[in-house]
């Protein structure tokens, strides 16, 4: 495809032999979210999405439709727009034609899944240059194409950084403002602290899809780092938990058992867990003071009438 060149920063698999032992041998056992997305992890994020309970993405999705001509105006025409954990690619396409951006770089850890959905943007917008980069964001990393007076923007939806823990969250946008520069704009997408039934609800879905993605994460162990798992004796076990305002996921030993992993032994008490994903909750003013400690000013922010998502304009100061 001529309008797209694909860069492969992706992780050794040594790395995630080392976080999983890491993560397995701690008290209480936990392994990083970013480490859910392999190909069939993506295609399950992409099921989530649609599921009726997860009010997320078409929330954001109302949100941008209504005032994409306003976001596209204060991120600027002609930048180089990066978008972080781009997914499918889907939300930005909303946004592509008043933006017009000089090149689109989506990255994402998922390489698979990065390069079609790169493939398929790339045919269905053959006068847009894409650079598409397999990156692990939550780690420091240099841009492989960073034309430096081109002005940036950034697009970072689905509020993956409530993945992050505040400090983490904080550091990430810090590193981001230092990519966009002085005057760069940061479209943000927010989930908002709500009733705790219909955030219960969002990440144990009826339809079992979440707990088949949070699972999916064994699998991939089994798979890539010949472990042992036995996924019948593991079950999805998500909840809101108030104080630091977050969902917290994870996966649940049905009963004691002891697990090989790269030849390691891991023991699992009766309902002990793996802490697998943590997506943090916002008010409006207290994501604005986390960006505004990373550096940025808050130029404008947008909520649906329910009060259930926002999508925040940052400004690097
Ligand atoms: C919650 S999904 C959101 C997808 C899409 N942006 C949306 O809003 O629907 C998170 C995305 O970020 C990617 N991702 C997660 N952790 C990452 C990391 N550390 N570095 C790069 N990409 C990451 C995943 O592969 C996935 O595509």
């Amino acid at each position: 495809m001529p309008n797209l060149t694909f860069y492969d920063l992706h992780p050794p698999l040594e790395n995630f032999r080392e976080d999983v032992i890491t993560g397995l041998s701690a008290t209480p056992k936990a392994i990083s979210p970013k480490f859910f997305y392999d190909q069939h992890g993506s295609r399950l994020f992409d099921r989530i999405t649609e599921l009726p309970e997860y009010y997320q993405t078409r929330t954001e999705i109302s949100i941008i439709r209504e005032h994409g001509m306003e976001m596209a105006l204060l991120l600027g025409e002609h930048s180089l727009l990066l978008e972080l954990g781009s997914g499918s690619s889907k939300k930005i396409r909303l946004l592509l034609d008043a933006l017009r951006p000089a090149i689109y770089m989506p990255i994402d850890i998922s390489r698979e899944h990065l390069r079609e959905s790169a493939q398929i943007l790339a045919k269905h917008s053959p006068g847009l240059e894409i650079h598409a980069v397999c990156a692990d964001y939550s780690n420091d990393f240099e841009l492989p194409y960073y034309p430096e007076s081109m002005p940036k923007a950034a697009f970072f939806p689905g509020s993956s950084i409530g993945n992050f823990e505040p400090p983490l969250a904080q550091a990430l946008l810090q590193r981001t403002a230092k990519l966009l520069g002085a005057g760069g704009a940061l479209l943000i997408g927010v989930d908002l602290i709500k009733s705790t039934g219909v955030l219960n609800a969002a990440y144990n879905d009826s339809q079992g899809v979440t707990a088949d993605f949070n699972l999916n994460l064994l699998t991939r162990i089994n798979r890539e780092l010949n472990a042992d798992f036995d996924l019948s004796s593991f079950e999805h076990h998500a909840f809101y938990n108030e104080k630091p305002g977050r969902i917290e996921m994870h996966l649940r030993s049905k009963i004691p058992q002891s697990v090989k992993v790269a030849g390691e032994s891991f023991n699992f008490s009766m309902r002990e867990t793996i802490h697998t994903e943590n997506s943090y909750k916002y008010t409006l003013e207290q994501f604005q003071q986390l960006a505004i400690s990373a550096g940025f000013k808050s130029e404008r922010v947008w909520r649906d009438t329910e009060k259930l998502f926002s999508v925040h304009c940052l400004r690097v100061e």
